[in-house]
């Protein structure tokens, strides 16, 4: 496990350096990030480039036996770069040429960014990439970040034109793909097609989910040409970008598949501020925890969902250290909270925890934003606690050699996840939002959770839940079916199998292709007014109450066919599905398959995983309190305290008392109890 910070020398006179250096390394940080936003300083003019601070700092740094991740500077395009290219600069969908003058400001299929990008990248890549102090690279800086994922310039109108020839190669084909015979929207020509945006009313979904398949796309190839030069020169390092957890306009199983390892930028308190309006339903108010915290299912999704990207350790990037500048409140933090996401990291798999920033800024727009140090060069809250958090070193580097293991795996496809943005049918239906629900519901219960694409080996997990596999097809059908065969349990939520994986209506009765699996049929489906609610009635402790939003009337096969390998687990009790089954559990092989035909609430999906795990012979730890997580790293179970009172639980017959705000580390076989541990535990 180590630990380092984002460095921004070219911010500071040199003779900081050496003295920046020494207080580095003095505080147990082995790994300092530097470079990525530095383009102009690396190369002040078209094709004259000045190395010599970068090679003083990778030297002093170097000097002080730390490592060096750099960042290829290509989120940051000089100015005298996009002077004398604007049509560099990227289009918004409203039709915006962007301006120069903050960051992310080109168009990832302008053929002068790739040019000049291909150009910084090689050079830099041939002069660092034997380094031995140099021991990985950052691609770019948050792909789509300030809404770049998407660019709607005239040069991606004619990209996007050859992207669909590669894909559909006739026109005809794109048609009957597209359904263009709705509106008239026929096209004769590939020329004829634009981006969709700027449209009169609202454009055909298929379009729209073409042109986010394209500019993500676009993106991959943008990384992919950097990843290429950096593996040809700098053959022994590393290579990764930093994503942003929970952040939709990408691709990011696409994105990080020619990584090494997937890394994050995580801001607790602002992504509770900023990620929780939508993650957390309309009615459903985010719960409270310690004001400067952040949201532990929220920060947890994000690193699970990193993790799953790669399906192994990953590394924070950047890791909040004090006040942010960018979300509502920017809230001061209190000591611990450093300490605690620092373990939060740990116990969710990562290997590494870069800190972001080293010293806060004095100018530009983060000028507001903390650092590991005060705007004065002393040492900050961030900077103390490193220095509190030494004598547990050993004990973070311990845990880390353990690999973090998922019994459970939460289908994410980006595909999917587009097409409901597209088209939600019902105000607020967010897959995320959806899809939350499932995870919080785990996290409640300790039960481990990657969040992974359908197309990843699932063969370990003992539960994969597809909360919306919205597109069905033969291959996926097939994939499922052998997980489930021998062994595995397959859970469904409402919606899937509905379209075809180029956004049509499947023609096929509901759940599509997923029928056979499910082995009943969705009859019906009716999207229920905020308010409106139906009753459900079942054996299964738990499963009952109102149920809204999202219903789905389900007829098992087996009423028509007798088959004793269906069982129907759950059934409307009132409203119009009155009496016809919610909730389908369907026999084949060695696994099942259960489909779950409404919106659930998270403890109705807690009753339902219970039953799920308890059949199985699963372990789960029963009902967490309100942010309270566990997780298990190896023989250790880790316990956080969100809240801003301390807790006492009852953990498989161990009592645990918990501090507000701290970690609780006890051995996970009870027999190795020897006592509960509370403030500073990991060396207790
Ligand atoms: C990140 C970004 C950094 C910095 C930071 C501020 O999203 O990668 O460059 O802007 O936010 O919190
Ligand atoms: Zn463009």
């Amino acid at each position: 496990m180590n630990l380092g910070v984002c460095y921004y020398p070219e911010h500071w006179p040199s003779e900081k350096w050496a003295t920046d250096a020494k207080l580095m390394r003095k505080a147990g940080l082995k790994i300092i990030r530097i470079g990525e936003f530095a383009w102009t300083q690396m190369e002040p003019a078209d094709g004259q480039f000045n190395w010599d601070w970068l090679d003083q700092v990778i030297g002093v740094l170097a000097a002080e036996d730390l490592n060096i991740v750099l960042g290829t500077p290509t989120a940051a395009p000089p100015s005298w770069l996009v002077k004398s290219h604007p049509d560099m600069l990227p289009v918004d969908a409203h039709g915006r040429r962007r301006r120069f003058g903050s960051r992310r400001h080109y168009c990832p299929n302008s053929p002068i960014i790739q040019r000049y990008a291909k150009r910084i990248v090689e050079t830099m890549a041939k002069r660092y990439g034997r380094h031995p102090s140099v021991i990985g690279w950052q691609i770019d800086n948050e792909f789509g970040c300030h809404e770049t994922a998407r660019c709607y310039c005239s040069k991606c109108s004619i990209s996007f034109q050859d992207w669909l020839i590669g894909k559909y190669e006739s026109i005809e084909v794109l048609n009957e793909a597209w359904g263009t015979r709705f509106w008239s929207q026929i096209y004769t020509s590939w020329g004829e097609i634009d981006p969709p945006n700027l449209t009169v009313g609202e454009p055909n979904p298929s379009h729209v989910l073409d042109y986010y398949r394209f500019s993500s796309s676009s993106v991959a190839l943008f990384e992919q040409l950097q990843v290429n030069l950096i593996r040809k020169y700098a053959p022994g390092q590393t290579v990764t970008t930093n994503f942003m957890g929970e952040f939709s306009d990408l691709d990011y199983h696409q994105l990080a598949q020619p990584l090494d390892f997937a890394s994050w930028s995580s801001y607790p308190t602002g992504y509770s501020e900023v990620k929780s309006q939508y993650l957390y339903g309309d009615k459903e108010h985010p719960p409270q925890y310690a004001y400067d915290i952040g949201d532990p299912y929220v920060t947890g999704f994000c690193h699970d969902l990193t993790r799953g990207l790669k399906q192994k350790s990953f590394w924070v990037m950047e890791q909040q250290c004090g006040q942010i500048n960018w979300s509502l409140n920017n809230s001061g933090i209190r000591p611990g909270n450093i300490r605690f996401w620092t373990w939060h990291a740990l116990a969710s798999g990562a290997d590494s925890v870069i800190y972001f920033r080293w010293r806060a800024g004095l100018s530009g727009h983060e000028q507001h934003h903390s650092g590991l140090l005060r705007h004065d060069g002393s040492p900050d809250m961030g900077y103390k606690e490193l220095i509190a958090m030494l004598p547990e070193r050993t004990k973070m580097e311990e845990i880390s050699q353990n690999q973090y293991r998922a019994k459970v795996a939460i289908l994410l496809d980006y595909n999917d996840l587009w097409a409901i943005q597209i088209q939600p049918h019902r105000k607020g239906f967010g897959y995320m939002r959806h899809m939350f629900i499932y995870y919080r519901a785990l996290q409640n219960l300790g039960i481990q959770t990657d969040i992974v694409s359908p197309n990843a080996d699932l063969s370990s997990y003992k539960l994969v839940i597809a909360h919306t596999l919205w597109m069905g097809s033969e291959t996926r059908a097939t994939a499922l079916r052998k997980y489930v065969e021998s062994g595995g349990n397959l859970l469904f939520g409402v919606r899937s199998g509905f379209k075809t994986s180029t956004n049509l209506v499947t023609s096929d009765p509901l759940p599509g292709r997923f029928r056979d699996l499910v082995g009943a049929t969705v009859t019906d489906w009716h999207a229920l007014p905020t308010g409106v609610c139906w009753e459900i009635e079942s054996d299964i402790p738990g499963l009952n109450g109102p149920i809204g939003y999202w219903a789905e009337s389900l007829l098992p096969a087996s009423i028509q066919k007798n088959l004793s390998s269906q069982e129907v687990l759950c059934c409307y009790k009132t409203g119009p599905f009155s009496s016809n089954a919610a909730l389908t559990k369907n026999q084949i092989g060695n696994g099942y398959v259960y489909y779950l035909g409404w919106y659930p609430t998270v403890q109705q999906t807690k009753a339902l995983i219970k039953y799920i795990m308890s059949l199985s012979g699963i372990d789960y730890l029963e009902d967490l309190p309100s942010g309270i997580t566990a997780t298990k790293r190896g023989p250790h179970y880790l316990i956080f305290n969100f809240n801003d009172h301390p807790l006492r639980l009852s953990m498989r017959g161990i009592t645990i008392n918990i501090n507000p705000r701290d970690v609780s580390i006890i051995p996970s076989e009870p027999s190795d109890v020897k006592k509960s541990r509370g403030k500073n535990s990991p060396n207790a």
